[in-house]
């Protein structure tokens, strides 16, 4: 199995989806026989796909350790990586957005403290606008921050709004539109060239063939 191209899966809340859409493109997963393995191939050999942290997901791959994977936009806004985005998959869509209290007026921009996963996106986002905020970098449930007087703001993902609407968030600006990509490594780009772009064509026939189909 050496030579099989080798695919990062995100664990969490892409991973039900970017396995489904492999399905559609004629790609399955084995089933994991109850073993802990951290590594699984596809029915027919050609693929080995290793579940990750979403975040970890550019770093092999940018390293070629792992040939391609399937990765938020909002990861690859903020980590940065050297790598080919060939396909964006349509699955994951959501919204980056700047959100607040509901009724609270924000502290002048020198001032304010905003909570996020995202520190690079958000420290980019405000110079953008000329203005300096104090970004305070937390790893999950972001939207806690305001209400226990961490932050002012947060720059965090809404799907459906749930999460801000239930915490008594509003959105006050959206920061990015946010997909899922397939990323490939350059050299995989080469080395591996007829799998990979087999795996390219197959997606984006899929993509293509079912617009909408992928939420
Ligand atoms: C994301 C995001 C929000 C929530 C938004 O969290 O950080 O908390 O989903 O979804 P909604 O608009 O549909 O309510 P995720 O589930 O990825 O977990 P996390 O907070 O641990 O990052």
């Amino acid at each position: 199995m050496k030579n099989c191209v080798r695919i990062a899966l995100p664990k969490g809340r892409l991973y039900d989806s970017g396995t489904a859409l492999l399905a559609r493109a004629g790609i399955e997963i084995a089933p994991a026989d109850g073993s802990r393995k951290l590594v699984f191939p596809d029915r027919d050999g050609r693929f080995e796909f290793i579940p990750l942290k979403p975040v970890d997901i550019p770093v092999y791959v940018e390293s070629g350790t792992i040939d391609a994977g399937i990765v938020g936009s909002d990861i690859l806004r903020e980590v940065e990586a050297d790598v080919y985005e060939p396909v964006d998959l349509g699955i994951g869509k959501c919204r980056l957005v700047l959100a607040a209290a509901s009724g609270l007026a924000l502290p002048a921009a020198g001032s304010l403290r905003v909570a996020t996963k995202y520190p690079r996106t958000t420290e980019r986002f405000f110079r953008g606008k000329q203005l300096h905020v104090h970004i305070v970098k937390l790893d999950g449930s972001v939207e806690i921050a305001p209400l226990l007087g961490l932050a002012d703001a947060i720059v965090d993902l809404v799907e459906t709004g749930r999460t801000l609407r239930e915490n008594g968030m509003r959105v006050i600006e959206d920061v990015a539109s946010v997909s899922a990509k397939l990323i490939v490594n350059r050299t995989a780009m080469k080395t591996k060239s007829v799998d990979v772009r087999h795996l390219i064509t197959q997606l984006d026939t899929v993509v293509y063939e079912n617009p909408g189909q992928q939420d």
